[in-house]
């Protein structure tokens, strides 16, 4: 095996991050977070933290039900197997994303299929959604990215016309706000994460919400007890090969407190991005992230921008190592998010005609590179971001951010 790094996750990839502006880490971990841990340890492990999270969130969230899991990836893996999607499935999925998002799948032996993002945009749409469907297509799986929901209407009824669940990937989109209604409240099931970095963070973990009772039950009996059932006078039987994707109770007991305290982040976190969202679409050569009017609340996580290459000559990479040498802590680039060329596993598994890429159950060849998604492939050619973006920033911090921006952008300029 060829020599390789590891890929580091939540602290460890931010350690030794440095700059002029806020690192997410230390978090503020909300008043309460040690009496729920304290709890758990005074009881010996008899009260059930768990189902008290679930609750809480679900009532939040506005939903009936939460099923707590360890993270989003086993989330949506919970999700593709209580489904009842069958090998062979297609799956219609955002390209520029998280592995996390298309692992259950993968795992379930179902087809990705990646829609391309709408021009200029870092979301998919119902029309770059609507030439992928094929008779094969069962879901809709979306991603609203950096906090930037989907818009979700035309998505829906796209799915009504042909008869296709749609559900949602809210990792980076905690308590964002379309039309009024919160990221993941929009569609039959979401998956979250609370992984350390995210908006509402613990040390690991994440939940599937849905509305619907006998869905949130299969989540459970597959994703949860292995898919075994008590049978009376004998003991267990597995009716599927489940999983056991269940949250501790420590982990529980972190992420009550931390939903005391998230929706006022949030807030602060949508005032700074739209602040320095418009500070920032003053300079010449840099395009913001647009922020749709029917987002009326952008719970942005990671914060992000397209140079220009017609003004600005230097590549994204090296006005990134600019901007992070003058300050802006974790300021890299993102082309690592398009799957289709990240999951190099794919292509090769499709040209190789493995299952379930073999035909049948596959009712087409399939390919997976940056080409078959050119839009977004062009996008992320471009894109800056940071994940250090945080609760954290004040106004001052954007007016600096924008400042540093604004002056790599005249250096570059052509
Ligand atoms: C869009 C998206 N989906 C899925 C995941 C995976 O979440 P988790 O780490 O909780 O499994 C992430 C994490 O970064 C993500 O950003």
């Amino acid at each position: 095996m060829k020599k390789y790094e590891r890929a580091k996750y939540g602290a460890a990839a931010f350690a030794g991050a440095k700059g002029k502006l806020p690192n997410s880490f230390p978090r503020e971990m909300g008043p309460s977070c040690l009496k729920y841990l304290q709890e758990v340890v005074d009881s010996g492990l008899t009260c059930d933290m768990v189902t008290r999270f679930e609750k809480a969130f679900a009532k939040e969230l506005g939903v009936n039900h939460c099923i707590a899991t360890p993270g989003c990836t086993p989330a949506l893996a919970c999700l593709a197997s209580a489904f009842g999607f069958r090998s062979g499935d297609e799956i219609i999925v955002s390209p520029i994303t998280d592995f996390g998002m298309i692992q259950g799948l993968i795992r379930e032996d179902l087809i990705p299929v990646f829609a391309d993002t709408e021009p200029g945009s870092i979301n998919i749409s119902a029309g770059t959604i609507e030439p992928c469907i094929s008779r094969r297509t069962r879901a809709i799986l979306v991603v609203h990215k950096t906090g930037l929901v989907c818009d979700m209407d035309p998505i829906n009824a796209l799915a009504r016309k042909h008869k296709l669940i749609v559900y949602e990937d809210v990792c980076q989109a905690a308590f964002s706000e379309y039309k009024g209604r919160f990221a993941g409240t929009l569609s039959k099931a979401a998956g979250f994460s609370f992984d350390m970095e995210k908006t509402m963070g613990s040390d690991i973990g994440g939940c599937v919400a849905t509305d619907d009772s006998k869905l949130a039950e299969r989540v459970r009996l597959f994703g949860q007890s292995r898919g075994g059932v008590i049978v009376p006078g004998y003991g267990r039987k597995h009716v599927a090969p489940g999983y056991a994707y269940r949250m501790s109770n420590c982990t529980a007991a972190i992420c009550l407190g931390q939903l005391e305290i998230v929706k006022s982040q949030v807030k602060r976190r949508d005032k700074m991005a739209r602040l320095l969202t418009s500070l920032i679409s003053k300079i010449p050569g840099i395009i913001p992230l647009r922020i749709p009017q029917y987002q009326n609340v952008y719970s942005c996580w990671m914060f992000g921008f397209r140079i220009d290459p017609k003004m600005i000559r230097c590549g994204a990479d090296r006005f990134a190592e600019q901007l992070k040498k003058e300050g802006i802590t974790g300021a890299g680039t993102g082309r690592y998010y398009l799957m289709p060329e990240a999951c190099e596993f794919l292509d090769e598994n499709a040209r190789k005609r493995v299952y379930p890429y073999s035909t049948p159950p596959a009712s087409r060849k399939y390919r997976y590179s940056a080409r078959t998604c050119p839009n977004a492939r062009d996008f992320l050619k471009y894109f800056v971001r940071w994940i250090t973006f945080s609760d954290k920033y004040t106004p001052k911090h954007c007016e600096l951010a924008a400042d540093i921006i604004r002056k790599t952008a005249k250096r570059n300029t052509n």
